[in-house]
């Protein structure tokens, strides 16, 4: 990135996750900045920053924070997103192993700005190493003052408590993850009513992602207008992208939205690794549409260009596939971690990702017809827009986009009866 990074600055720090580091360069002064603040003039500052939501919907933050009713009677809470379950999706854990006061910082305000006493961080469970960073960071701003009662000698008390989650990718869904964390089965609910409205306890809360909150001790720091600095009009800002594939330098960076993706690609990942050529790439985590290498060019990444390609920012986690890359393979073994994680409250998920499932092995074995294909796409299309989540969508998108962008490659295979011997799927 050109410009400062915002997200990533301290991180080359030796011991970048400790409090007398991040206290060095400045750490926990946005908080100071926000309690002498009015809390509504923290949420019009959030909002002003254009700052969206980066667990995947891209909601803007600032409308979020000001959703919750001011006049409810109910303790208010915040939950941070660090389920982080999506595959191809790595960069919510630098955060919380290089970076964690700027976490527990972001929450202070969050809470601070929204008249929250509790936030609870719900945590990827094999995220052990991270857990054990993250809870040091908590017990140092504990004894530190910067949580608990009386914060920095103001009225204001919060305190933050770190959930464990059990290993289900959909209890990453805002709903999921507050019945996960009262103890229920860890079920997407029917909204209405939002969680801003009834969530965590029935009181009102917000659901953050990890990166999202991360980034506000900045813009408190240095305003609305330097963030909106970066970034396009409407992608304000920076994001992280966790590469993974056939690139020379995989791993997590920290872009300026609005960044071309090849420019993405041929500079900060180092290009394709020698040999490799290109065939196709997943921007935002493995529930967003593909993208051909012919679409690759010309892609900017921020919300609305990629939302003209067909596709979505979504988590910003990369998948790049190189030409040979097995694509029945690669979508039966995806369908079958959708198919594992749905649920199963509503049909269309439960059936139609096992429908698929079942129909994409049986090519993969050699054992398909032409027009199982175009039954999978009917299936697929008949899971969207009836269920409680949006878990269906995730399992519809790749399934559509694959076969719709590669099917001459689906066809091929099933003319041919391949079978999928020597290459695991499972
Ligand atoms: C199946 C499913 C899994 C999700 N997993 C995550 C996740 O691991 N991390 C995350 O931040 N958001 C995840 N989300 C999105 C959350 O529901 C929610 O939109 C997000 O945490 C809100 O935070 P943000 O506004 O800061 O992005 C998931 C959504 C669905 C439907
Ligand atoms: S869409 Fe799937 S994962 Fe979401 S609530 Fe329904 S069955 Fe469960």
């Amino acid at each position: 990135m050109d410009k400062e990074p915002i997200l990533t600055k301290r991180m080359h720090l030796p011991g970048s996750h400790t409090l007398a580091v991040y206290e060095s360069v400045g750490g926990y002064q946005s908080l100071r900045k926000a309690l002498a603040m009015e809390p509504a003039a923290v949420i019009d500052e959030v909002k002003k920053s254009g700052l969206r939501g980066r667990g995947g919907a891209g909601f803007p933050t600032g409308l979020k924070w000001s959703f919750v009713p001011k006049e409810s009677t109910k303790p208010k809470y915040l939950c941070c997103n660090a389920d982080e379950g999506e595959p191809g999706t790595f960069k919510d854990r630098v955060i919380l192993e290089k970076d964690p006061h700027s976490l527990i910082e972001g929450m202070l305000i969050a809470s601070w700005a929204v008249g929250i006493r509790h936030g609870y961080i719900y945590v990827r469970g094999e995220f052990l190493d991270q857990i054990k960073i993250l809870q040091g960071a908590i017990d140092e701003a504990y004894a530190k003052g910067y949580l608990g009662k009386g914060i920095l000698g103001t009225a204001f008390d919060c305190d933050l408590t770190v959930h464990r989650g059990a290993g289900a990718y959909v209890c990453g869904e805002e709903t999921a993850l507050i019945n996960s964390i009262e103890g229920k089965r860890g079920q997407p609910r029917l909204k209405p009513p939002f969680p801003a409205v009834v969530g965590l306890f029935g009181g009102p809360t917000v659901v953050n992602n990890v990166e999202t909150l991360a980034a506000v001790p900045w813009i408190l720091e240095r305003g609305a207008a330097a963030y909106v600095a970066y970034g396009t009009e409407k992608s304000t800002g920076s994001k992280l992208f966790s590469v993974s594939g056939p690139v020379k330098n995989p791993g997590v960076y920290e872009i300026e939205l609005g960044y071309p993706l090849m420019d993405f690609l041929n500079n900060e990942c180092g290009g394709l690794r020698d040999g490799t050529i290109l065939k196709a790439i997943i921007v935002g985590g493995s529930s967003v549409p593909i993208l051909t290498a012919a679409e690759c060019e010309g892609a900017r990444l921020d919300y609305e260009s990629l939302q003209q390609k067909g596709t979505m920012l979504g988590s910003g986690g990369m998948i790049v596939f190189p030409e040979g890359a097995n694509m029945v393979r690669l979508l039966t073994r995806l369908a079958k971690f959708y198919a594992h994680e749905s649920c199963g409250q509503c049909t269309p998920c439960r059936e139609g990702s096992g429908f698929i499932l079942r129909m994409l092995e049986q090519i993969y074995q050699g054992h398909g017809k032409l027009d199982d294909l175009d039954n999978i796409l009917r299936v697929a299309n008949n899971m969207t827009g009836n269920t409680i989540c949006p878990l269906a969508d995730a399992m519809q998108m790749p399934v559509v986009s694959w076969i719709t962008k590669f099917r001459k490659e689906f066809e091929q295979y099933i003319i041919s009866g391949q079978r999928g011997t020597g290459a695991r799927h499972g």
